[in-house]
C-alpha cells in the first residue's frame, strides 16, 4: 500500500526492514563512534566548517570571514590563501612522510608503478615548470584528456601548483565533446596521451585531439604522454612529448599562493539537451569538504589503510576521491587503468587482494554487474583486509547492497551509500560508518554541517514520504557557478524553490528520518495519477532472484496516462521467457502493490548507459513510445539501443 501523507508528491511503496548497526569491532577503531561531529555542527555550522578548514589544511594566511552568502553566490574562508598542491603533496614530504606511497598504480596490461609522496613532488614540480615554459600563467585554463595513468593526477596537481585551473575531459568523450569544452573554457593547452589500454588493446586518444583541434582556436600547445607507443601524428611547433619536456624542465617550482576563492578547476556536466555546464570549484572550501568527507565517511586511518576509489579521474568522483581528498589526507590509494573484466572477471578482486585494499568505493552499476557475474570470482580471492565499502552515482538497490555487503564485505564491512553531485563537489548525504545504523538502499542522513530537506511541489517540507531533495544552506565545496553563465546557474539550481538549492533528485523520508534517493525527478512516472519513482520499481525487480539489473520508464498510455515498461537483464543461468516475465511482474505487485506492476517486461542483455554508468531512461522512453531517439552522444555504447528496440518489438504487452 502506498503511504501518502499530506504534502508527499512522489509516492512511497518500498518497505525495507533490515538494519545494520555498526559492529562493536568497527566501533572500537573508528574515528567517529559517537555523534559528536553532528553535535558540534548543530551548535554552529559555520564554526564547524571553520574548525575543519583549520584542522585539515595548511593555510598561508588566515581567512577573516568564514562565509559570505549572497544567495546564490557563496564565498568561503574569505581572505585566506593556500595552495591545493602544497596541501596534497609538499606538506606530507616536509613532515617526513615522503616515503609513504601515494599511489599504487596498475596498468591494464599488468605493468605497475609505485609512487610515493616524494616522487609526486619531483614530478609535479617539473611538470609545473613545463607548463610555465609553454607560457602558462596563473588563471590560464588547461584541458586534460587522458587515460588513467599517473601523469593524469600529476598534471592536475601541477596546474593547481601554478594556479592554472584544469578542465579534465573524460577520456571516453568524442572530439565534439572536447571541442565544446575547450572552447567554452578558452583553454590554452591540452594535455593528453597517445592512448591508453582498454580491454586488452590500445585505445587511441591523440587522433581525437587532432580532430578537435581544427576547431579550437585558443589551443597553443599539446603535451602528449607516451603510453601505448603506437604511431601518432605530432604537429611541429604545437605538439610535444611529455618525456622530452620533463627531461629539459627545472626541478624546482614554488607553489603559487592562491586565494581561497580562486578557481581550482572546471568540470563539465552534460545536460541532457543543452550545452554542457562548466561547473566551477574553488580552492579553500572545496579542499576543506573533500578532506573532511574523505576522512570521516571512509573512516580513514592513513597509516594502515589502502584506499581504492575505482572510478575514473575524469568524473568528479575521481577529482574529489582519487586526487584531492586522499592526497590532502596523506592516504595510500590504488589506481587501476582498465576495465574490471580484463583479462578476466576477477581483476578487481585480484588487485584488492594483492595490494591489501581496506576501503573500496565503487558504483551501483559495477556492483550489479558483479552480482550478475556471480560469486565465484570474489570468493576465489582473499578480501579479508577490506573493512569498509562505499557506493556512489545512482540509488543502490537494496538487493545489490545486500550482495555487496555479503560477498565483497564478508558480512563485516559497513557500507557508506554516498549521495552527492558534480555540483556539490563532495559527499553531502551519507552514513558515518561508526555512528550510523544503515538500511540497505538508504543514504541515511545529511552529514554534519549539511542542511538537506525533502519538500513538496509548493516547497513545504515533507516529514514523511516522497518529494524533492533540496539543500537548505550553503556548503564549502558547493559549485560557485556555471562558467561564464551566472544566470543559468541561478535558473538551474536556485529558482525552483525559493532560497533552496534544488538537486533535481526525488527523495523520500521514512518514519525514522532516513533519506532514500528516488532518482532524477524527470524520470518519475505518473500511472493513473500516482507518482511512482523508477527507483522503487527497479529495486523491486532486482529483488527477484532471476533479475540482475532493471530499468523502468513510463510510456504514454491511453488508459492510465503512463504505463510502466520494464527492461530487465536476467541473472546467472536464467533466460528470458513469457513465464519469467509474468513472474517478475507479479513479484513487483507483491512487493509494492498492483499499481506498480509493470505493464510490459522486455528482456535484454544490456541497458543504455552514460559513460559514467548511469542508466539513460530518456532513451528507453523514446523506444517505448516509438519515437526517433533523442540525443545519443552521451551514450557509452550506441549499439545497445538498437538491440533493445528489436527486443521491444518482439515483446507482447501484458495486462
Ligand atoms: O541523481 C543523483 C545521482 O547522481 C547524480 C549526480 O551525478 P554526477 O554529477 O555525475 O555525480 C556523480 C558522482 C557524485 C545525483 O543528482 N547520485 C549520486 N550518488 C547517488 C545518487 N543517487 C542516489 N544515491 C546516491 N548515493
Amino acid at each position: 500500500m502506498a503511504n501518502e501523507p499530506q504534502g508527499a508528491t512522489i509516492e512511497d511503496y518500498l518497505l525495507e526492514e533490515r538494519r545494520f548497526p555498526p559492529s562493536e569491532a568497527f566501533k572500537a577503531q573508528t574515528l567517529a563512534a559517537s555523534p559528536f561531529l553532528y553535535d558540534d555542527a548543530d551548535q554552529d555550522w559555520q564554526g564547524f566548517w571553520a574548525k575543519q578548514a583549520g584542522e585539515l589544511l595548511d593555510w598561508d594566511s588566515e581567512w577573516h570571514t568564514i562565509l559570505e552568502w549572497d544567495l546564490p553566490f557563496a564565498k568561503w574562508f574569505v581572505g585566506g590563501t593556500l595552495n591545493a598542491c602544497h596541501n596534497a603533496v609538499d606538506r606530507h614530504v616536509l613532515a617526513g612522510r615522503g616515503d609513504k606511497v601515494a599511489y599504487h598504480w596498475e596498468g591494464e596490461p599488468g605493468d605497475t608503478r609505485t609512487i610515493t609522496y616524494s616522487d609526486l613532488l619531483v614530478e609535479v614540480q617539473r611538470f609545473a615548470n613545463v607548463l610555465k615554459g609553454l607560457g602558462i600563467v596563473k588563471g590560464d585554463r588547461i584541458c586534460i584528456y587522458m587515460p588513467m595513468v599517473p601523469e593524469l593526477p600529476i598534471a592536475m596537481l601541477a596546474c593547481a601548483r601554478i594556479g592554472a585551473p584544469h578542465s579534465v575531459v573524460f577520456g571516453g568523450f568524442s572530439p565534439d565533446s572536447l571541442i565544446d569544452r575547450i572552447n567554452d573554457a578558452e583553454c590554452k593547452v591540452v594535455i593528453t596521451a597517445d592512448g591508453g589500454y582498454r580491454r586488452g588493446a590500445p585505445s587511441m586518444l591523440k587522433p581525437n585531439v587532432d580532430m578537435a583541434l581544427a576547431s579550437t582556436p585558443t589551443i597553443e600547445h599539446v603535451v602528449v604522454v607516451q603510453r601505448v607507443d603506437e604511431p601518432v601524428e605530432m604537429v611541429d611547433g604545437r605538439d610535444r612529448w611529455w618525456h622530452d619536456l620533463m627531461e629539459a624542465a627545472e626541478p624546482e617550482c614554488p607553489c603559487e599562493p592562491m586565494d581561497s576563492e580562486d578557481l581550482l578547476y572546471l568540470l563539465y556536466t552534460s545536460g541532457t539537451t543543452a550545452k554542457p555546464k562548466g561547473i566551477m570549484h574553488t580552492t579553500g572550501g572545496y579542499l576543506t569538504q573533500v578532506a573532511f568527507t574523505h576522512k570521516y565517511v571512509f573512516d580513514l586511518h592513513p597509516d594502515t589503510d589502502v584506499y581504492w576509489c575505482a572510478a575514473d579521474i575524469g568524473w568528479v568522483t575521481g577529482h574529489s576521491y582519487i586526487v584531492y581528498g586522499p592526497l590532502t589526507n596523506g592516504a595510500t590509494s590504488v589506481i587501476y587503468e582498465g576495465v574490471p573484466d580484463a583479462p578476466a572477471r576477477d581483476r578487481l578482486w585480484d588487485i584488492a587482494e594483492r595490494y591489501g585494499v581496506t576501503i573500496l568505493y565503487t558504483a551501483p552499476t559495477a556492483i550489479r554487474t558483479f552480482r550478475k557475474w556471480g560469486t565465484t570470482e570474489p570468493a576465489a580471492h582473499d578480501l579479508s583486509k577490506l573493512r569498509l565499502l562505499g557506493s556512489v552515482g545512482e540509488p543502490i538497490n537494496p538487493e545489490a547492497w545486500m550482495w555487496y555487503q555479503e560477498h565483497i564485505g564478508g558480512g563485516r564491512c559497513p557500507i557508506v551509500d554516498t549521495w552527492w553531485q558534480t555540483e556539490t563537489g563532495a559527499i553531502m548525504i551519507s552514513p558515518l560508518p561508526g555512528a550510523t545504523t544503515t538500511k540497505p538502499g538508504s543514504a541515511t542522513f545529511p552529514l554534519p554541517g549539511i542542511g538537506a530537506e525533502v519538500v513538496d511541489d509548493a516547497g513545504n517540507p515533507v516529514e514523511r514520504g516522497g518529494g524533492y531533495l533540496t539543500l537548505t544552506r550553503p556548503w564549502p565545496s558547493m559549485l560557485r557557478g556555471i562558467y561564464g553563465d551566472p544566470e543559468r546557474y541561478r535558473e538551474t539550481y536556485w529558482s525552483r524553490f525559493e532560497g533552496r538549492y534544488f538537486a533535481g533528485d526525488g527523495c523520500k523520508v521514512d518514519d525514522e528520518g532516513y533519506l532514500w534517493l528516488l532518482g532524477r525527478v524527470d524520470d518519475v512516472m505518473n500511472v493513473s495519477g500516482h507518482r511512482i519513482s523508477t527507483t522503487e520499481v527497479e529495486s523491486a525487480l532486482v529483488d527477484h532472484p532471476a533479475v540482475a539489473e532493471a530499468a523502468v520508464v513510463g510510456a504514454n498510455d491511453a488508459v492510465t496516462g503512463q504505463a510502466i515498461m520494464a527492461y530487465v537483464i536476467p541473472r546467472g543461468t536464467h533466460t528470458a521467457s513469457t513465464e519469467l516475465g509474468e513472474e517478475v511482474r507479479q513479484h513487483v505487485a507483491t512487493k509494492l502493490g498492483p499499481i506498480a506492476r509493470p505493464k510490459t517486461v522486455i528482456f535484454t542483455d544490456e541497458l543504455p548507459k552514460t559513460r559514467s554508468g548511469k542508466i539513460m531512461r530518456r532513451l528507453l522512453r523514446d523506444v517505448a513510445e516509438g519515437r526517433a531517439l533523442g540525443d545519443t552522444t552521451t551514450l557509452a555504447d550506441p549499439g545497445v539501443v538498437e538491440e533493445i528496440k528489436r527486443r521491444a518489438s518482439e515483446s507482447p504487452t501484458e495486462d
